[in-house]
């Protein structure tokens, strides 16, 4: 098979095409075609050598998420067949034309999704979805969401206005709020350097309450703007980094507002718990994805080869949605 392989540390460069021997399928796993996938902050973060594949995922071949078709079943496996259009998460490996998996770590894609959208799908949707339940989100609640244009974000918001939340989101570039109004976003704050700016924000949109969910997806200083936005009982949901990983947090605001706090990681969790979180994605959110109701939200499209050009369009951050990358 075709494979991107990350040749050493560094940028885009060190991103090659080489010849791998096909995976087999091992107990209860699938071989899947990978007809699409797309791109993830984790990607880039693993081609700089800043985060190594979890055990048993390939160690230099990246891409953490795919849509394709089962083309052979290893011993035991037999929930699908031959042909099956599936989709899900892996620790690595799917920047390439074949990979395997545990057969009930995928879930079925609907027949309405082309391949194209279809690879835009599992990481943007599946850890939206996730956080959303973690937080225990509920119709008639207001969910905020930063980095409101990237591919969780939008999945984010398209899922808080399918269940009957209001969202509320941030952006540094006032035309991804513009843009992601067409995508569930109900208010939209521009949040420059001066965080001071998002507690008014969201106070001004709640009658004052505050957010009952957030999904920080930006962490650093935004991490304790967001707990003075919350309403009482608040459930915070810390999903990424990109503005750093330390920051000061106002334990009183925690203390007086009786605010939950949680992390979360996909790429780490056991193989169980990926199963558990996979299927329930696929009978909570695949009818709504079959039926148009949330869709994905495709940047930009590029073919394997192309794959250093795209991780250059991701380290952009000027992308609004997904990077996919496509395979022939
Ligand atoms: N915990 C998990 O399991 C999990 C799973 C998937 C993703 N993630 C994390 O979730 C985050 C979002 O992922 P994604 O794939 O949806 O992102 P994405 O599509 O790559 O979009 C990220 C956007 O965030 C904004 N941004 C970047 N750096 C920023 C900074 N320093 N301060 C404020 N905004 C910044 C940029 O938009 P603007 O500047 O225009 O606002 C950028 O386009 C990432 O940190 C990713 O690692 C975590």
């Amino acid at each position: 098979m075709k494979a991107a392989v990350i040749t050493k540390p560094g940028g885009p460069d060190v991103l090659e095409i080489h010849d791998r021997p096909d995976p087999v399928p091992g107990h209860e796993q699938i071989l899947v075609r990978v007809r699409a996938s797309a791109l993830n902050r984790a990607d880039l973060l693993q081609r700089r050598g800043a985060y190594p594949p979890p055990a048993g995922a390939p160690v230099d071949i990246p891409g953490i998420e795919f849509a394709g078709e089962v083309v052979a079943l290893g011993p035991g496996a037999r929930e699908w067949r031959v042909g099956d259009r599936v989709w899900g998460l892996v620790g690595g490996g799917a920047h390439a034309e074949l990979l395997v998996t545990h057969e009930r770590a995928v879930a079925p894609i609907p027949d309405a999704l082309a391949w194209a959208d279809a690879g835009a799908v599992p990481e943007a949707f599946i850890t939206a979805h996730d956080a959303l339940r973690q937080a225990d989100a509920r119709p008639g609640e207001v969910v905020l969401v930063h980095a409101v244009g990237s591919g969780v974000g939008l999945a984010a918001a398209q899922l808080s206005r399918a269940w009957g939340m209001r969202c509320l989101g941030t952006a540094r570039t006032p035309q991804k709020l513009d843009r992601a109004r067409n995508h569930g976003l109900d208010a939209g704050l521009a949040l420059g350097t001066d965080l001071a700016t998002l507690a008014p924000f969201v106070r001004e949109h709640t009658d004052g309450r505050g957010a009952d969910v957030a999904l920080d997806l930006v962490g650093g200083p935004y991490l304790d703007a967001t707990l003075g936005s919350m309403a009482t009982l608040g459930r915070i949901v810390l999903v990424g980094t990109m503005a750093g990983a330390r920051g000061e947090l106002d334990y009183r605001r925690l203390l007086q507002g009786r605010i939950t706090l949680r992390g979360t990681v996909l790429r780490a969790r056991p193989i169980e718990e990926r199963i558990a979180v996979t299927r329930r994605f696929g009978a909570e959110v695949g009818p709504a994805l079959a039926s148009g109701a949330v869709r994905p939200v495709v940047d930009s499209r590029f073919s394997l080869d192309e794959l250093p050009r795209a991780h250059e369009r991701l380290e952009s951050n000027a992308t609004f949605g997904k990077v996919v990358v496509t395979m022939s």
